[in-house]
């Protein structure tokens, strides 16, 4: 039986990145596009690149690293592992299991999400259910994501977009705030916006599929904008109205870290002040997918932009395509 008593909040955070960085002026030698373009088109300055022998799930244990540091805990205090990630290892076992080798651990349960860049939103989400249920305590929640491994470098529609890194957050009992409402979606009609066609059941890897490009991403860029603003608009609604919370009473608005435009046009919605109230990282990093959101919200309280009893909302849609929203009170 469900324990309303119990409330959940984040005990720790940790965040990974890669340590190469790919600048916009790297990509104008690349692709025949500018600074400037790129800039004013989606608010990216540069990237994240991981090395070739790096994958999602070594930019996880990082992550995964610093969070337990930063909670005081050792990895033998987790219950659960959630990895949120469109990019994993393999697809099987998942990176969640390889994670939990790495983290010397065992028998606990560990499992991947695959809701691209609401990813970290869904796994709080998850993670809250099973600590207020009392089946868990404590519970590790990783977006990670190498969004360069599924990047065609030659196409300038998506190659200037995306970089990679992890975050991290360990949720558990709190004493006070706390995890206040979440709001979690999906509208599947809409999944050819953004897509990797080939490498699954359905297109299985073969010389064609590699020949013609399909085990990269493929993005409607255009139309996934516009749905953007209203989908990222509305999941703010949803998790602030039955709370009785405007746009006035939110301290600080984590986005997920798409398109620089995106993000004022939904702040523009949710009559909130960019300048004060939206956390963006976009300019160093691009669009990490699951990772974004997790290293924004990392990265806010490092900054001292989250403070005691702040009510932040987290706010992300992706490719599904998929959305959540979280009001946490800090
Ligand atoms: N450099 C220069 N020119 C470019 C580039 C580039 N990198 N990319 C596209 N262009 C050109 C186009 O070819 C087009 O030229 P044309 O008018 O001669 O045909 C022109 O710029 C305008 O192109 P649009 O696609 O209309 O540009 P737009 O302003 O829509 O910006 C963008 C494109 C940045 C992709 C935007 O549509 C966007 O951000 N969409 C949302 C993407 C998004 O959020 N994706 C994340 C999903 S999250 C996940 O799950 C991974």
């Amino acid at each position: 039986m469900a324990n309303n008593e119990i409330k959940v909040g984040i005990l720790g955070l940790g965040k990974y990145l890669p340590d190469s960085i790919m600048t916009n002026a790297d990509l104008e030698r690349m692709v025949d596009t500018s600074d400037e373009w790129i800039m004013e088109r989606t608010g990216i300055k540069e990237r994240r690149i991981a090395r070739d022998d790096e994958a999602t799930s070594d930019l996880a244990l990082a992550a995964a690293q610093n969070a337990l540091k930063n909670a005081k805990m050792k990895a033998s205090d987790l219950d659960m592992i959630i990895v949120a990630t469109i990019t994993p290892d393999m697809f099987f076992p998942s990176t969640a299991c390889i994670l939990q080798k790495r983290l010397n651990i065992d028998n606990i349960p560990a499992f991947d999400i695959n809701v691209a860049c609401s990813g970290f939103i869904y796994g709080l989400a998850l993670a809250d259910q099973f600590i207020k249920t009392g089946t868990y305590k404590r519970v590790l929640v990783v977006g990670a994501e190498k969004m360069s491994s599924v990047t065609d470098w030659s196409d300038r529609s998506t190659c200037v977009l995306m970089g990679d890194g992890a975050g991290a957050a360990i949720l558990g009992e709190v004493k006070e705030g706390g995890i206040l409402s979440v709001h979690i979606g999906a509208d599947g009609s809409k999944g050819d916006l953004l897509k990797m066609p080939a490498g699954g059941s359905r297109m299985p890897a073969s010389i064609e599929s590699v020949q013609s490009k399909l085990h990269y991403l493929k993005m409607q860029g255009n139309e996934l904008f516009r749905h953007a603003v209203k989908i990222m608009a509305d999941a703010a609604k949803k998790a602030t109205e039955p709370l009785g919370l405007k746009g006035e009473d939110i301290n600080l608005v984590i986005p997920h870290q798409a398109n620089i435009r995106i993000l004022n046009a939904v702040a523009k919605r949710m009559g909130i002040d960019p300048e004060k109230k939206l956390y963006l990282n976009i300019a160093k990093y691009g669009n990490m997918s699951a990772a974004s959101s997790a290293v924004a919200l990392t990265e806010a309280v490092e900054e001292g932009r989250i403070k005691k009893g702040d009510i932040i909302l987290l706010d992300a849609f992706g490719a599904g395509l998929t959305w959540g929203a979280i009001v946490i009170k800090w």
